[in-house]
């Protein structure tokens, strides 16, 4: 099934002067299960695009529909709906709320939307492996176990598709490697679909799928072997 699909995507940003062309024309469309990785020099626009497709940043031409729908036609309540319990978001830095625990920055989570008890946030936080750090503050915690507690929070709503932009890019190499081993896992096992911004090409292997940007547009679209 087809849960994204964009055609001649545009975005641009406007001051008194000037527009400023940041997505020039962007086609692809994205089936359930894939991973993709959508990799690229600074400033090509990797982190717009995925902000326009998770419906965070409005597109001024061209078309997204995600499940089917077309972004722009989706009232403000269906918009929080989806990306409150369809989509999930992590980031390159980890956002977690530093005065609450592991276990109460995901139940913030799971309370704003969809009310997941108790058992369901240990069965999370397992997933990620960190059910032994509930009661931990994120100070308590290395950048690699927040990321996960980060990706624990994204996955309680159960969503169908993960967006990630640069989610190890704050980390070292190794705790790099063991978070791209759970979203390969999230993908392979629990089936997400996941589009993944990274800079870093060596990275790419861990998805089914690389679009290579430059300069606003899609210059390679290529199936991982
Ligand atoms: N709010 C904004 N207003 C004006 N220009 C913007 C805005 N956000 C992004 N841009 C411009 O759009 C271009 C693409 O930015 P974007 O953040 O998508 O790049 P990126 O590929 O994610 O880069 P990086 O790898 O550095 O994160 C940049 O030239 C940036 O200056
Ligand atoms: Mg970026």
């Amino acid at each position: 099934m087809e849960q994204i699909q964009v055609s001649n995507l545009k975005k641009s940003y406007q001051n008194q002067k000037m527009t400023y062309d940041v997505l020039k024309g962007i086609d692809f469309s994205v089936q359930d299960g894939e991973f993709v990785s959508i990799c690229g020099p600074s400033g090509s626009g990797k982190t717009t695009l995925l902000y326009v497709l998770g419906g965070l940043e409005p597109y001024t031409g061209g078309s997204v529909k995600l499940f089917n729908q077309e972004l722009k036609d989706y009232t403000e309540s269906a918009k929080s709906k989806m990306r409150s319990q369809d989509i999930g978001f992590v980031f390159q830095f980890y956002n977690l709320i530093p005065n609450l625990t592991v276990y109460e920055n995901i139940l913030l989570s799971a309370i704003l939307s969809t009310g997941k008890t108790k058992d369901k946030i240990m069965e999370t936080l397992e997933t990620v492996g960190m059910k032994d750090y509930s009661s931990y503050y994120p100070y308590q915690l290395s950048g690699g176990m927040q990321q996960r507690v980060a990706i624990a929070r994204c996955l309680i709503n159960d969503p169908k598709i993960i967006f990630a932009d640069e989610p190890i890019g704050s980390l070292d190499h190794k705790n790099g490697i063991a978070i791209m081993e759970l979203f390969r896992n999230l993908n392979q096992t629990y089936h997400k679909t996941i589009l993944m911004v990274t800079h870093n090409e060596d990275t790419t292997v861990y998805g089914t799928r690389t679009l290579h940007m430059l300069d606003g547009k899609v210059i390679k679209d290529e199936q991982n072997t």
